[in-house]
């Protein structure tokens, strides 16, 4: 099979659960402030989804608002790569067979477990598939229901997390534009920083350690992006990186020189959604008409493993 010209993201979806719990609704759960947790995140509030709720319900909502919203249908759709750290189910069924089996789709259905970075390895594998003909196309999808792994007696980390789900559709195409690069990493010596206990089944994490691991690999990332394509930063349209922590963002723009406006940040309404979070930021740059044919599009993810990684992008619609 003759390989396409490129692959493109040509429509995104999101979905994020109707019930929002501010700073001020933890602080009567917890012992913490809004004034704290906002100086030391940048977050304000997040949504959480019911209990009954699953990670499969967030991802099929988000997939029918990408259906609904660019006028498209299922049957038209090969494959699913599924990011995701909180599957309804420990092993299998895997919440892409779980999509595939409500939407009709009977191409390939994966998971990729790679924590927070799920979205940007996700985007890679089915990528790749398309470009060696494994899938004629393919919905990516990062979804999370963090809320079921996070100790909420325990501030250090409830505070952090939130629920939601997004999801882009790769399609080939024979036009020069899409995909140009991406970058995919693991420091697997980090793996105890960022755990879920497998008794308590709860995060647990090292939040200093992440901290600098995530400010060094997210300048990293782009400044390897950027060069080994023969960029300027002032190429770069929109960096949109994984929301875990608006300081992180503002240490890594100093650091490295990076304007701080070129990180689209939407953490203050939504939390860290981990894989999520990616996607759901992507879908409210395109409601808001950010996104534009022929900009250049970062996006940067870090997060368990210790895993990290970019793709750079050409938008194409
Ligand atoms: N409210 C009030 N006080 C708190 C809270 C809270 N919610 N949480 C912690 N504290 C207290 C601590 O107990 C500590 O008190 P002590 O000095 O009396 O012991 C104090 O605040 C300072 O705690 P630190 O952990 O040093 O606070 P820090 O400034 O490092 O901020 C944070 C903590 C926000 C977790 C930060 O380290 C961070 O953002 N790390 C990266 C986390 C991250 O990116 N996680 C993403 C995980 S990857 C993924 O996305 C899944």
């Amino acid at each position: 099979m003759k390989p396409p010209k490129s692959i493109q993201i040509t429509a995104i979806g999101s979905y994020a659960p109707p019930k929002v719990v501010t700073n001020y609704d933890l602080s009567h759960m917890v012992d913490t402030s809004d004034a704290w947790i906002h100086s030391h995140t940048g977050i304000r509030e997040r949504h959480v989804a019911d209990e009954e709720e699953s990670t499969s319900n967030l991802a099929y909502r988000a997939i029918e608002d990408l259906l609904e919203s660019y006028n498209l249908k299922a049957s038209n759709i090969d494959g699913i790569v599924c990011a995701t750290a909180t599957p309804d189910y420990p092993g299998f069924p895997s919440v892409a067979c779980m999509i595939a089996e409500q939407f009709g789709i009977t191409g390939p259905a994966l998971d990729v477990s790679a924590g927070c970075t799920g979205f940007i390895y996700a985007l890679e594998v089915a990528r790749a598939m398309i470009a060696t003909g494994s899938m004629k196309n393919a919905l990516v999808v990062g979804a999370e229901k963090l809320s079921g792994v996070v100790d909420w007696k325990d501030r250090n980390t409830c505070v952090l997390f939130g629920d939601g789900a997004g999801c882009a559709l790769l399609e080939p195409s024979e036009e020069e534009t899409g995909f140009i690069d991406t970058l995919l990493k693991a420091e697997a010596a980090g793996t105890k920083a960022l755990t879920i206990h497998p008794e308590k089944h709860a995060i647990e994490m090292d939040g200093r350690a992440v901290y600098s691991f995530a400010v060094r690999t997210i300048g990293s990332t782009i400044e390897t992006l950027v060069k080994r394509n023969n960029l300027a930063m002032e190429d770069i349209d929109w960096i949109v990186p994984h929301q875990a922590n608006q300081r992180i963002i503002q240490a890594c723009s100093k650091r490295y020189g990076i304007p701080e406006e070129k990180f689209y940040m939407n953490i203050d309404r939504f939390a860290n959604t981990s894989a999520a979070s990616i996607p759901l930021a992507l879908r409210e740059m395109d409601r808001a008409g950010l996104l534009k044919k022929g900009q250049k599009i970062l996006m940067v993810g870090f997060g368990a493993g210790l895993t990290y990684g970019g793709t750079l992008l050409t938008w194409t619609y």
